[in-house]
Protein backbone atom coordinates (compact mmCIF):
# COMPACT_ATOMS: atom_id res chain seq x y z
CA UNK A 1 0.00 0.00 0.00
CA UNK A 2 1.80 3.39 -1.27
CA UNK A 3 -0.28 5.65 1.21
CA UNK A 4 -1.31 5.18 4.73
CA UNK A 5 -4.84 4.14 6.14
CA UNK A 6 -6.44 7.20 7.51
CA UNK A 7 -4.19 9.55 4.80
CA UNK A 8 -5.92 12.76 4.55
CA UNK A 9 -6.94 13.59 1.29
CA UNK A 10 -8.29 17.22 0.26
CA UNK A 11 -8.13 20.53 -0.75
CA UNK A 12 -7.23 23.98 0.87
CA UNK A 13 -8.70 27.98 0.73
CA UNK A 14 -8.53 31.08 2.62
CA UNK A 15 -11.30 33.01 4.10
CA UNK A 16 -9.99 35.69 2.14
CA UNK A 17 -10.18 34.37 -1.32
CA UNK A 18 -13.16 32.90 -1.67
CA UNK A 19 -15.76 33.89 1.54
CA UNK A 20 -16.27 37.60 0.43
CA UNK A 21 -19.37 38.69 2.33
CA UNK A 22 -16.71 41.28 4.06
CA UNK A 23 -19.24 43.85 5.33
CA UNK A 24 -21.88 40.85 6.17
CA UNK A 25 -22.79 38.88 9.41
CA UNK A 26 -21.26 41.65 11.17
CA UNK A 27 -17.80 41.15 10.23
CA UNK A 28 -15.04 43.61 10.14
CA UNK A 29 -12.97 45.01 8.24
CA UNK A 30 -9.50 43.31 7.33
CA UNK A 31 -6.30 44.35 5.57
CA UNK A 32 -6.66 40.89 3.14
CA UNK A 33 -10.33 43.50 1.97
CA UNK A 34 -8.17 46.65 1.06
CA UNK A 35 -5.40 44.83 -1.17
CA UNK A 36 -6.58 45.80 -4.86
CA UNK A 37 -6.06 44.04 -8.05
CA UNK A 38 -3.53 45.77 -10.42
CA UNK A 39 -0.25 46.91 -10.53
CA UNK A 40 -0.30 48.54 -6.86
CA UNK A 41 -1.19 45.14 -5.07
CA UNK A 42 2.72 43.89 -4.82
CA UNK A 43 3.32 47.84 -3.37
CA UNK A 44 0.34 46.84 -0.51
CA UNK A 45 0.90 43.60 -0.10
CA UNK A 46 4.78 44.29 0.87
CA UNK A 47 3.61 47.24 3.23
CA UNK A 48 5.50 49.88 0.87
CA UNK A 49 1.86 51.61 -0.16
CA UNK A 50 -0.60 52.46 2.61
CA UNK A 51 -4.18 51.50 1.50
CA UNK A 52 -5.91 51.11 5.13
CA UNK A 53 -9.76 51.49 3.17
CA UNK A 54 -11.47 51.04 -0.11
CA UNK A 55 -10.47 54.06 -2.69
CA UNK A 56 -11.72 55.28 -5.48
CA UNK A 57 -10.62 53.31 -8.55
CA UNK A 58 -9.88 50.11 -6.97
CA UNK A 59 -11.12 47.02 -8.05
CA UNK A 60 -10.86 44.69 -4.57
CA UNK A 61 -11.45 41.24 -5.75
CA UNK A 62 -12.00 39.88 -1.54
CA UNK A 63 -14.59 41.76 -1.74
CA UNK A 64 -17.01 39.12 -3.23
CA UNK A 65 -14.44 36.42 -3.77
CA UNK A 66 -16.26 33.09 -5.10
CA UNK A 67 -19.11 34.30 -2.83
CA UNK A 68 -18.70 30.73 -0.71
CA UNK A 69 -19.99 32.79 2.24
CA UNK A 70 -23.53 31.75 0.59
CA UNK A 71 -22.67 29.01 -0.92
CA UNK A 72 -20.49 26.94 1.08
CA UNK A 73 -23.05 24.01 1.32
CA UNK A 74 -22.65 23.41 -2.45
CA UNK A 75 -19.31 23.65 -2.66
CA UNK A 76 -18.66 21.09 0.48
CA UNK A 77 -20.79 19.17 -1.33
CA UNK A 78 -18.98 18.74 -4.70
CA UNK A 79 -15.83 18.33 -2.28
CA UNK A 80 -17.68 14.94 -0.59
CA UNK A 81 -18.28 14.32 -4.35
CA UNK A 82 -15.04 13.85 -4.48
CA UNK A 83 -14.67 11.85 -1.80
CA UNK A 84 -12.46 14.96 0.51
CA UNK A 85 -11.03 13.23 3.72
CA UNK A 86 -10.24 16.60 4.59
CA UNK A 87 -11.16 20.63 3.90
CA UNK A 88 -8.55 22.85 5.21
CA UNK A 89 -10.30 26.55 5.26
CA UNK A 90 -9.56 29.69 7.41
CA UNK A 91 -11.44 32.04 9.98
CA UNK A 92 -11.98 35.57 8.64
CA UNK A 93 -10.15 36.95 12.15
CA UNK A 94 -12.77 40.13 11.94
CA UNK A 95 -15.68 37.72 11.72
CA UNK A 96 -15.19 36.67 15.38
CA UNK A 97 -13.92 39.98 16.50
CA UNK A 98 -14.52 42.99 14.10
CA UNK A 99 -12.11 45.05 15.80
CA UNK A 100 -9.64 42.53 16.98
CA UNK A 101 -9.76 44.10 20.56
CA UNK A 102 -13.09 43.55 21.97
CA UNK A 103 -14.13 41.75 25.02
CA UNK A 104 -17.24 39.53 23.69
CA UNK A 105 -16.98 37.95 20.39
CA UNK A 106 -19.54 37.99 17.61
CA UNK A 107 -21.77 35.52 17.40
CA UNK A 108 -23.21 35.61 14.12
CA UNK A 109 -19.28 35.18 13.53
CA UNK A 110 -19.04 31.82 15.61
CA UNK A 111 -22.27 30.70 14.45
CA UNK A 112 -21.27 30.75 10.52
CA UNK A 113 -17.97 28.66 11.42
CA UNK A 114 -19.82 26.10 13.47
CA UNK A 115 -22.51 25.69 10.51
CA UNK A 116 -19.98 24.90 8.57
CA UNK A 117 -17.52 22.47 10.26
CA UNK A 118 -21.15 20.44 10.55
CA UNK A 119 -21.68 20.70 7.36
CA UNK A 120 -18.20 18.78 6.87
CA UNK A 121 -18.70 16.52 9.33
CA UNK A 122 -21.68 15.75 7.87
CA UNK A 123 -20.31 14.35 4.59
CA UNK A 124 -17.36 12.50 7.30
CA UNK A 125 -15.24 15.51 6.25
CA UNK A 126 -12.73 16.92 8.71
CA UNK A 127 -12.06 20.27 8.72
CA UNK A 128 -8.64 21.41 8.73
CA UNK A 129 -8.10 25.09 10.01
CA UNK A 130 -5.92 27.75 9.84
CA UNK A 131 -6.29 30.53 12.78
CA UNK A 132 -4.86 33.01 10.42
CA UNK A 133 -4.52 33.04 6.75
CA UNK A 134 -2.93 36.48 5.94
CA UNK A 135 -6.09 38.00 8.01
CA UNK A 136 -5.38 40.74 10.76
CA UNK A 137 -8.22 43.48 11.31
CA UNK A 138 -7.67 46.78 10.18
CA UNK A 139 -8.53 47.76 13.59
CA UNK A 140 -5.41 46.30 15.12
CA UNK A 141 -3.42 47.79 12.14
CA UNK A 142 -4.25 51.22 12.71
CA UNK A 143 -4.29 51.48 16.38
CA UNK A 144 -1.68 49.09 17.29
CA UNK A 145 0.85 48.77 14.29
CA UNK A 146 -0.39 45.11 13.74
CA UNK A 147 1.98 42.59 14.74
CA UNK A 148 4.92 44.92 15.39
CA UNK A 149 2.99 45.15 18.68
CA UNK A 150 3.07 42.74 21.74
CA UNK A 151 -0.28 43.62 22.29
CA UNK A 152 -0.91 41.67 19.00
CA UNK A 153 0.01 38.27 21.35
CA UNK A 154 -2.97 39.00 23.64
CA UNK A 155 -5.92 39.77 20.88
CA UNK A 156 -4.85 36.84 19.18
CA UNK A 157 -4.69 34.51 22.78
CA UNK A 158 -8.16 35.82 23.18
CA UNK A 159 -9.13 34.62 19.58
CA UNK A 160 -7.82 31.09 20.01
CA UNK A 161 -9.50 31.01 23.47
CA UNK A 162 -12.77 31.37 21.41
CA UNK A 163 -12.06 29.20 18.80
CA UNK A 164 -10.88 25.90 20.80
CA UNK A 165 -13.55 26.45 23.15
CA UNK A 166 -16.13 26.77 20.78
CA UNK A 167 -15.37 24.04 18.41
CA UNK A 168 -14.07 21.71 20.72
CA UNK A 169 -14.89 18.35 19.57
CA UNK A 170 -15.72 19.37 15.94
CA UNK A 171 -12.16 20.41 14.74
CA UNK A 172 -9.28 18.67 15.75
CA UNK A 173 -6.45 19.90 12.96
CA UNK A 174 -5.50 23.48 13.45
CA UNK A 175 -2.62 25.75 11.40
CA UNK A 176 -2.01 28.90 13.86
CA UNK A 177 -0.07 30.87 10.59
CA UNK A 178 -0.61 30.42 7.24
CA UNK A 179 2.87 30.80 5.17
CA UNK A 180 4.24 32.57 8.51
CA UNK A 181 8.02 32.72 6.78
CA UNK A 182 5.73 35.13 4.17
CA UNK A 183 6.51 38.14 6.84
CA UNK A 184 9.70 38.35 5.27
CA UNK A 185 8.33 38.81 1.85
CA UNK A 186 4.70 40.28 2.05
CA UNK A 187 4.92 41.94 5.51
CA UNK A 188 1.13 43.94 5.06
CA UNK A 189 -0.11 40.18 4.22
CA UNK A 190 1.81 38.06 6.76
CA UNK A 191 2.28 40.73 9.72
CA UNK A 192 -0.11 43.78 9.33
CA UNK A 193 2.71 46.19 8.27
CA UNK A 194 2.48 49.60 6.95
CA UNK A 195 6.37 50.93 6.81
CA UNK A 196 6.86 53.98 8.38
CA UNK A 197 9.30 56.32 6.66
CA UNK A 198 12.65 55.75 7.33
CA UNK A 199 11.94 52.78 9.29
CA UNK A 200 14.47 49.63 9.61
CA UNK A 201 12.24 46.96 7.69
CA UNK A 202 13.75 44.29 8.90
CA UNK A 203 13.88 44.80 12.08
CA UNK A 204 10.11 45.62 12.10
CA UNK A 205 9.79 42.01 10.41
CA UNK A 206 12.04 40.27 12.89
CA UNK A 207 9.46 41.58 15.67
CA UNK A 208 6.59 40.93 14.50
CA UNK A 209 7.41 37.64 13.72
CA UNK A 210 8.51 37.14 16.80
CA UNK A 211 5.25 38.27 18.26
CA UNK A 212 3.67 35.69 15.95
CA UNK A 213 5.82 32.89 17.10
CA UNK A 214 4.97 33.38 20.61
CA UNK A 215 1.37 33.92 20.36
CA UNK A 216 1.83 30.49 17.56
CA UNK A 217 3.32 28.65 21.13
CA UNK A 218 0.57 30.43 23.48
CA UNK A 219 -2.12 28.55 20.52
CA UNK A 220 -0.65 25.18 21.35
CA UNK A 221 -0.73 25.66 24.76
CA UNK A 222 -4.51 26.56 25.09
CA UNK A 223 -5.24 24.23 22.69
CA UNK A 224 -3.78 21.70 24.50
CA UNK A 225 -5.20 22.53 27.70
CA UNK A 226 -8.60 23.08 26.52
CA UNK A 227 -8.34 19.95 24.08
CA UNK A 228 -5.74 17.58 24.42
CA UNK A 229 -6.90 15.60 21.45
CA UNK A 230 -6.02 18.67 19.67
CA UNK A 231 -3.64 18.94 16.92
CA UNK A 232 -1.17 22.36 15.73
CA UNK A 233 0.92 22.13 13.51
CA UNK A 234 3.08 25.38 11.94
CA UNK A 235 2.55 26.34 8.29
CA UNK A 236 5.49 26.82 6.48
CA UNK A 237 5.70 28.36 2.45
CA UNK A 238 8.24 25.55 1.63
CA UNK A 239 10.68 24.66 -1.49
CA UNK A 240 14.20 24.00 -0.74
CA UNK A 241 16.71 26.27 -2.29
CA UNK A 242 19.54 24.99 -4.07
CA UNK A 243 22.68 26.24 -5.01
CA UNK A 244 22.85 27.62 -8.54
CA UNK A 245 25.98 25.84 -9.13
CA UNK A 246 28.37 23.73 -6.58
CA UNK A 247 30.33 27.38 -6.56
CA UNK A 248 30.87 27.29 -2.73
CA UNK A 249 29.67 31.11 -2.90
CA UNK A 250 26.85 29.51 -4.38
CA UNK A 251 26.13 26.70 -2.05
CA UNK A 252 26.27 29.26 1.18
CA UNK A 253 24.11 31.12 -0.45
CA UNK A 254 21.40 28.36 -0.72
CA UNK A 255 22.49 27.08 3.05
CA UNK A 256 21.58 31.21 3.88
CA UNK A 257 18.18 31.35 1.97
CA UNK A 258 17.34 27.99 3.69
CA UNK A 259 17.56 29.17 7.45
CA UNK A 260 15.97 31.94 6.47
CA UNK A 261 12.98 30.07 5.85
CA UNK A 262 13.79 27.22 8.69
CA UNK A 263 14.44 29.76 11.06
CA UNK A 264 9.94 29.96 11.73
CA UNK A 265 9.91 26.45 12.02
CA UNK A 266 12.77 25.68 14.22
CA UNK A 267 11.58 27.94 16.56
CA UNK A 268 8.18 26.58 16.37
CA UNK A 269 9.06 22.70 16.18
CA UNK A 270 12.82 23.05 18.06
CA UNK A 271 11.17 25.43 20.82
CA UNK A 272 14.30 28.17 20.73
CA UNK A 273 15.93 30.53 19.01
CA UNK A 274 18.73 28.48 16.28
CA UNK A 275 22.10 29.81 16.72
CA UNK A 276 22.36 31.22 13.25
CA UNK A 277 19.76 33.48 13.84
CA UNK A 278 20.42 35.10 17.08
CA UNK A 279 23.87 35.82 15.89
CA UNK A 280 22.12 37.23 12.80
CA UNK A 281 19.72 39.38 15.18
CA UNK A 282 22.96 40.45 16.92
CA UNK A 283 25.22 41.32 13.72
CA UNK A 284 22.01 43.32 12.46
CA UNK A 285 21.46 45.18 16.41
CA UNK A 286 17.44 44.15 16.16
CA UNK A 287 15.63 43.89 19.84
CA UNK A 288 12.91 41.61 19.13
CA UNK A 289 11.98 42.13 22.97
CA UNK A 290 12.44 38.22 24.12
CA UNK A 291 11.22 38.10 27.42
CA UNK A 292 11.90 35.15 30.16
CA UNK A 293 8.21 34.14 29.49
CA UNK A 294 8.32 33.89 25.78
CA UNK A 295 11.47 31.50 25.92
CA UNK A 296 9.42 29.36 28.37
CA UNK A 297 6.52 29.15 26.46
CA UNK A 298 8.41 28.55 23.24
CA UNK A 299 10.34 25.72 25.06
CA UNK A 300 7.43 24.10 26.47
CA UNK A 301 5.20 24.08 23.44
CA UNK A 302 6.59 23.25 20.56
CA UNK A 303 4.15 22.25 17.65
CA UNK A 304 2.53 18.92 17.14
CA UNK A 305 2.88 18.33 13.19
CA UNK A 306 4.92 20.40 10.34
CA UNK A 307 2.90 21.40 7.39
CA UNK A 308 3.37 23.36 4.63
CA UNK A 309 2.72 24.69 1.26
CA UNK A 310 4.75 23.70 -1.73
CA UNK A 311 5.02 25.21 -5.38
CA UNK A 312 8.46 24.91 -6.46
CA UNK A 313 12.61 24.42 -5.20
CA UNK A 314 14.30 27.64 -5.23
CA UNK A 315 17.64 28.66 -6.50
CA UNK A 316 20.06 30.76 -4.57
CA UNK A 317 23.27 32.25 -6.37
CA UNK A 318 26.09 33.59 -4.42
CA UNK A 319 27.84 36.78 -5.13
CA UNK A 320 29.58 36.73 -8.71
CA UNK A 321 26.87 35.11 -9.76
CA UNK A 322 25.68 35.70 -13.85
CA UNK A 323 22.41 33.79 -12.89
CA UNK A 324 19.35 35.18 -14.43
CA UNK A 325 16.73 36.36 -11.74
CA UNK A 326 12.90 34.47 -11.89
CA UNK A 327 9.60 34.97 -10.42
CA UNK A 328 8.35 32.57 -7.60
CA UNK A 329 5.85 32.66 -4.70
CA UNK A 330 6.50 35.37 -3.25
CA UNK A 331 10.11 34.52 -3.68
CA UNK A 332 12.21 35.78 -6.30
CA UNK A 333 15.53 34.04 -6.83
CA UNK A 334 18.20 32.43 -9.39
CA UNK A 335 16.53 31.10 -12.65
CA UNK A 336 17.00 27.03 -12.67
CA UNK A 337 18.34 26.05 -16.03
CA UNK A 338 16.79 22.84 -15.95
CA UNK A 339 13.12 23.61 -14.64
CA UNK A 340 10.29 24.65 -17.05
CA UNK A 341 8.20 27.03 -15.47
CA UNK A 342 4.21 27.78 -14.89
CA UNK A 343 2.33 30.28 -16.99
CA UNK A 344 3.48 32.49 -14.14
CA UNK A 345 7.01 31.69 -14.23
CA UNK A 346 7.03 29.41 -10.90
CA UNK A 347 9.35 26.40 -11.80
CA UNK A 348 7.84 23.00 -11.60
CA UNK A 349 9.94 20.40 -10.10
CA UNK A 350 8.26 17.49 -8.79
CA UNK A 351 11.22 15.66 -7.70
CA UNK A 352 12.32 18.88 -5.31
CA UNK A 353 9.03 18.12 -3.49
CA UNK A 354 10.32 15.07 -2.51
CA UNK A 355 13.24 16.73 -1.62
CA UNK A 356 11.30 19.18 0.28
CA UNK A 357 9.43 16.41 1.91
CA UNK A 358 12.85 14.36 3.06
CA UNK A 359 14.68 17.92 4.12
CA UNK A 360 11.63 18.88 6.68
CA UNK A 361 11.24 15.13 8.06
CA UNK A 362 14.91 14.85 8.90
CA UNK A 363 15.27 18.30 10.09
CA UNK A 364 12.00 18.09 12.71
CA UNK A 365 11.10 14.21 12.71
CA UNK A 366 7.45 15.16 13.11
CA UNK A 367 4.91 14.13 10.41
CA UNK A 368 4.09 16.47 7.84
CA UNK A 369 1.22 17.42 6.31
CA UNK A 370 1.28 19.22 2.90
CA UNK A 371 -1.53 21.74 2.68
CA UNK A 372 -0.93 23.41 -0.08
CA UNK A 373 0.44 22.18 -4.06
CA UNK A 374 -0.91 22.94 -7.44
CA UNK A 375 -1.36 24.99 -10.89
CA UNK A 376 -1.91 27.91 -11.25
CA UNK A 377 -2.96 28.17 -15.14
CA UNK A 378 -5.31 29.68 -17.37
CA UNK A 379 -8.36 27.53 -18.10
CA UNK A 380 -10.02 27.12 -21.70
CA UNK A 381 -14.09 26.28 -21.45
CA UNK A 382 -15.02 24.23 -24.45
CA UNK A 383 -18.11 24.92 -26.40
CA UNK A 384 -20.00 22.23 -24.46
CA UNK A 385 -18.90 23.52 -21.36
CA UNK A 386 -16.46 21.20 -19.74
CA UNK A 387 -13.04 21.75 -19.35
CA UNK A 388 -9.69 19.50 -20.34
CA UNK A 389 -7.20 20.68 -17.87
CA UNK A 390 -4.95 17.64 -18.17
CA UNK A 391 -1.91 20.34 -17.57
CA UNK A 392 -3.31 20.36 -14.08
CA UNK A 393 -3.60 16.75 -14.10
CA UNK A 394 -0.10 16.30 -15.26
CA UNK A 395 1.71 18.33 -12.44
CA UNK A 396 -0.08 16.57 -9.55
CA UNK A 397 0.39 13.30 -10.77
CA UNK A 398 3.86 13.85 -10.58
CA UNK A 399 3.87 15.57 -7.34
CA UNK A 400 1.63 12.70 -5.82
CA UNK A 401 4.21 10.58 -7.16
CA UNK A 402 6.91 12.29 -5.71
CA UNK A 403 5.51 12.23 -1.99
CA UNK A 404 4.28 8.59 -2.48
CA UNK A 405 8.15 8.28 -3.06
CA UNK A 406 8.77 10.21 -0.17
CA UNK A 407 6.59 8.03 1.89
CA UNK A 408 7.54 4.55 0.74
CA UNK A 409 11.16 4.72 -0.70
CA UNK A 410 12.63 7.09 1.92
CA UNK A 411 10.38 6.77 5.50
CA UNK A 412 8.90 10.20 5.29
CA UNK A 413 6.15 10.25 7.91
CA UNK A 414 2.73 11.85 6.29
CA UNK A 415 -0.74 12.92 7.97
CA UNK A 416 -2.01 14.19 4.73
CA UNK A 417 -2.12 16.17 0.92
CA UNK A 418 -4.50 19.04 0.39
CA UNK A 419 -4.07 20.83 -2.95
CA UNK A 420 -4.17 24.34 -3.44
CA UNK A 421 -7.72 25.83 -4.29
CA UNK A 422 -9.84 23.04 -5.07
CA UNK A 423 -12.24 25.41 -6.15
CA UNK A 424 -11.25 28.77 -8.66
CA UNK A 425 -10.39 31.73 -6.50
CA UNK A 426 -8.95 34.59 -5.90
CA UNK A 427 -5.05 34.53 -6.70
CA UNK A 428 -3.07 35.83 -3.22
CA UNK A 429 -0.16 37.00 -5.46
CA UNK A 430 -1.96 38.73 -8.32
CA UNK A 431 -5.56 39.38 -7.23
CA UNK A 432 -6.65 37.22 -10.00
CA UNK A 433 -9.30 35.06 -11.11
CA UNK A 434 -7.54 33.88 -14.22
CA UNK A 435 -4.95 31.95 -12.08
CA UNK A 436 -6.87 29.01 -11.60
CA UNK A 437 -6.05 26.16 -9.56
CA UNK A 438 -9.55 24.07 -9.14
CA UNK A 439 -10.95 20.88 -10.11
CA UNK A 440 -13.95 23.13 -9.77
CA UNK A 441 -14.54 26.19 -12.03
CA UNK A 442 -15.84 29.14 -10.79
CA UNK A 443 -17.57 31.80 -13.82
CA UNK A 444 -15.56 34.99 -13.09
CA UNK A 445 -13.01 36.70 -14.08
CA UNK A 446 -10.65 39.30 -13.36
CA UNK A 447 -12.54 42.66 -13.49
CA UNK A 448 -15.73 40.61 -11.37
CA UNK A 449 -17.55 39.61 -14.12
CA UNK A 450 -19.62 36.24 -14.31
CA UNK A 451 -22.14 34.41 -12.85
CA UNK A 452 -20.14 32.42 -10.22
CA UNK A 453 -21.62 28.80 -11.33
CA UNK A 454 -19.46 26.13 -10.25
CA UNK A 455 -18.80 23.33 -13.18
CA UNK A 456 -17.05 20.09 -12.52
CA UNK A 457 -13.52 20.31 -14.70
CA UNK A 458 -11.43 16.94 -16.19
CA UNK A 459 -9.19 16.96 -13.29
CA UNK A 460 -12.24 16.36 -10.67
CA UNK A 461 -13.21 13.42 -11.96
CA UNK A 462 -9.12 12.28 -11.96
CA UNK A 463 -8.96 13.08 -8.40
CA UNK A 464 -12.15 11.52 -6.95
CA UNK A 465 -10.36 8.49 -8.40
CA UNK A 466 -7.30 8.96 -6.83
CA UNK A 467 -8.89 9.36 -3.92
CA UNK A 468 -11.23 6.55 -3.89
CA UNK A 469 -7.76 4.17 -4.61
CA UNK A 470 -6.00 5.74 -1.35
CA UNK A 471 -3.50 7.34 -4.63
CA UNK A 472 -2.83 3.52 -5.99
CA UNK A 473 -4.49 4.93 -9.00
CA UNK A 474 -3.04 7.73 -10.74
CA UNK A 475 -3.53 7.83 -14.23
C1 LIG B 1 0.30 30.51 -0.94
C2 LIG B 1 -0.82 31.06 -0.12
O1 LIG B 1 1.32 31.45 -0.88
O2 LIG B 1 0.16 30.31 -2.30
C3 LIG B 1 -2.16 31.08 -0.82
O3 LIG B 1 -0.93 30.43 1.12
C4 LIG B 1 -1.96 31.40 -2.28
O4 LIG B 1 -2.97 32.00 -0.14
C5 LIG B 1 -1.11 30.31 -2.91
O5 LIG B 1 -3.15 31.58 -2.99
C6 LIG B 1 -0.92 30.43 -4.40
O6 LIG B 1 -0.43 31.69 -4.71
P1 LIG B 1 -1.15 32.60 -5.79
O7 LIG B 1 -0.41 33.87 -5.79
O8 LIG B 1 -1.03 31.85 -7.09
O9 LIG B 1 -2.56 32.72 -5.36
Amino acid sequence: MAFPEGFLWGGATAANQCEGGYDEGGRGLANVDVIPHGPERRLVTAGLRKMLDFEDGYYYPAKVGIDMYHRYKEDIALFAEMGFKTYRLSIGWTRIFPQGDEDEPNEEGLAFYEDLFRECKKHGIEPLVTITHFDCPIHLIKEYGGWRSRKLIDFYKKLVTVLFTRYKGLVKYWLTFNEINMILHLPFMGAGIVFEEGEDHEAAEYLAAHNELVASAWATKIAHEIDPEMKIGCMLAAGTYYPYSCRPEDVRAAQLANQENYFFVDVQSRGRYPGYALKELERRGIDIGMTDEDRQILAENTVDFISFSYYSTRCSAGEGSDAERTEGNAFAGAKNPYLKASQWGWAIDPLGFRITLNDLWDRYQKPLFVVENGLGAKDEVNPDGTIDDDYRIDYLRQHIEAMRDAITEDGVEMLGYTTWGPIDLVSAGTGEMSKRYGFIYVDRDDAGEGTLARSKKKSFYWYKKVIATNGADLA
